[in-house]
This record gives structure tokens, sequence and C-alpha cells, in this order.
């Protein structure tokens, strides 16, 4: 074998790797997800939720005036933290005790890498109950997660939640809506999970039979809709920048999940949606 046989042979196998790393995320279990990579350097922060930091603009002050700006001793569990970006946002804003959770083994491997000082670790956001006390947590938010749960799930995550919550607890939920269930075949996101917003009637079903109690339900679709044209925008704007390091396929899957969110958002089918909700006492 020549040398030049050599370099093409390790060259052909090490692309071979990578286009299959990014189009087929699901076989390297332990690596984070390269979409949600590229989609971080384009939010410019490790989030994957509406609006990226802007959103933390809308649904902080809440949460700051909730705790009377006491945040330092407040327990939180971010609830499907992805790539940890958000923890981390909170910890900034003063919440040091905080713990993240999410199905995504590379999700959390990168997080915890990046982010030592947030105790992170993999676990089924239906199941918390299994991980951590009773009466533990005096926030738990989700960004953008409850989506990718059933509506059996949903309702499990909701109790699940509430048995690691102290009495008064608070719980936000950052979310797209839509007024009647979806076709879970329709929109799929970056893990190539279906997209199922929360459907209010139901949700409010949901809640009424939980522990937990709405304070507050802010309508954010129009938020929705400016937060999702300015990232089809920052895509565009950016996509030859990124096109040595991540394969077209993957530029051209995030702007078709995209386009295909706004047209939802545009047309009113979704929504968005953040929701504050108290535990209430057992
Ligand atoms: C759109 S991302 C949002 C990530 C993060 N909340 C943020 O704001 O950047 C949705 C996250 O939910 C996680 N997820 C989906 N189903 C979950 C479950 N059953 N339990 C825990 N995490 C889950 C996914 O792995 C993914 O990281």
């Amino acid at each position: 074998m020549t040398l030049r046989s050599i370099t093409l042979l390790v060259g052909s196998v090490a692309a071979l790797g990578l286009i299959l790393y990014c189009v087929f995320p699901i076989m390297f279990p332990s690596k984070p997800n390269p979409s949600r990579l590229l989609l971080a350097k384009i939010r410019g922060g490790d989030y994957a939720h509406a609006g990226d930091k802007d959103a933390f603009r809308v649904v902080l002050p809440k949460i700051v005036d909730y705790f009377k700006e006491q945040l330092v001793e407040q327990t939180v569990l971010d609830v499907g933290c992805g790539l940890g970006g958000t923890a981390d946002y909170f910890y900034t804003q003063g919440f040091y005790n905080i713990w993240g959770i999410d199905i995504d083994e590379g999700a959390i491997a990168y997080a915890s890498s990046k982010y030592p000082f947030i105790d992170f670790s993999v676990f089924d956001a239906t199941k918390v109950d299994q991980k951590f006390e009773k009466n533990f947590f005096s926030l738990l938010y989700l960004f953008n997660v409850f989506y990718a749960l059933s509506d059996q799930e949903k309702a499990q995550a909701l109790n699940s939640l509430a048995e690691v919550a102290k009495p008064g607890a608070l719980l936000v939920i950052f979310e797209c809506t839509s007024p009647k269930p979806e076709d879970p075949q329709e929109i799929k996101d970056l893990a190539g999970k279906p997209m199922r917003p929360i459907v209010l009637p139901l949700f409010h079903d949901q809640i009424k039979k939980s522990k937990w109690e709405i304070i507050e339900a802010i309508d954010l679709s129009d938020n929705y809709i400016k937060w999702y044209k300015d990232l089809l925008y920052k895509l565009d704007q950016q996509k030859n920048s990124f096109s040595n390091e991540f394969p077209v396929e993957i530029i051209n899957r995030l702007t078709s999940t995209y386009t295909a969110i706004l047209a939802k958002l545009e047309e009113k089918t979704w929504g968005g949606i953040v929701v504050y909700a108290r535990r209430k006492a057992d």
C-alpha cells in the first residue's frame, strides 16, 4: 500500500465518520447532537429554546419577583436542560444551587464538562421522583421540553415534578401551544422527536388533576413569531461560514424545521406561552 492510498483511506474513513455522526447522531449517544451544536453557534449560546437569551428577559422577572430576590438559597431543577446554557444563565443571575436533567447523554456530557458548577445528569422528566428527595426543589422549569412528551407523559411529568417540589415551589413551563392536538408526525425536533405543543384545555385539565395550581399564563405568540423569524434570518446570514464545519444536510434540516414552525405560528395554528404554577400544599 502506498502512502497516498493510506492517506486516502484514512481520509475517507474520517469523512464517513463525520457524515454518519452528522446525519445519524443517534449512533453516537455520548456525543452532542451536531444539529444542536450548530444551533448553539447560531443562537450565540448553549440554548435550544425559542428566543435564546431574549426569552429570559421575558420570563425571568416574574421568577425573581416570586422569590423576593432571595435567589441564592433556592434549589432549582432545570428539566430537559439540553446543552446547559439555560442553567448557566440562571446561575449568572444568582441561582447557585442548580441541578439539570436530560435524556440526551451527549448533551449532558457536554453540559457537565462546560459548566462543572452545575449538577447535570441523564434522567427522564417523567421519573424525577425516583432520583430526587421529596420536597426538595423550590424552582422547577422547562424551556421547550414539554412539547417532546406525549399527553400521558405530560401528566406523569407534572405528577413526578410535584413530588420533588416543596409546597409553594414555582413551576415554569415555557412552550409552544396549539388549539387542538397536532399530528405528531408532522413536525419533528432536531432529535427526530414529534413535536406536541401544549393543548390548553387538555393542559388545564392535567394541571387541575395535579398538585399544581396556575398563578399566571402569558401568551407569547407574537414573541415566538419574532424569535423564529430572527433565528431563520441568522441561519441564512451565517450558513456559509459554517459550511466547512457542518454538512449542508444539517443546515438544510434546521432551515426546513424552523420554516415549518414559523409557518404554523404565522397561520396561528401554533402559539407560544409561559405558564407559572405553584405547588399546592399536600
Ligand atoms: C428543545 S430542547 C431544549 C433544551 C433546553 N431546555 C434549552 O432551553 O436549551 C428539548 C430538550 O428536552 C430533552 N427531553 C426530551 N424529552 C425528555 C424527557 N422525557 N426527559 C428529559 N429531557 C427530555 C431533549 O433531550 C432536549 O435536550
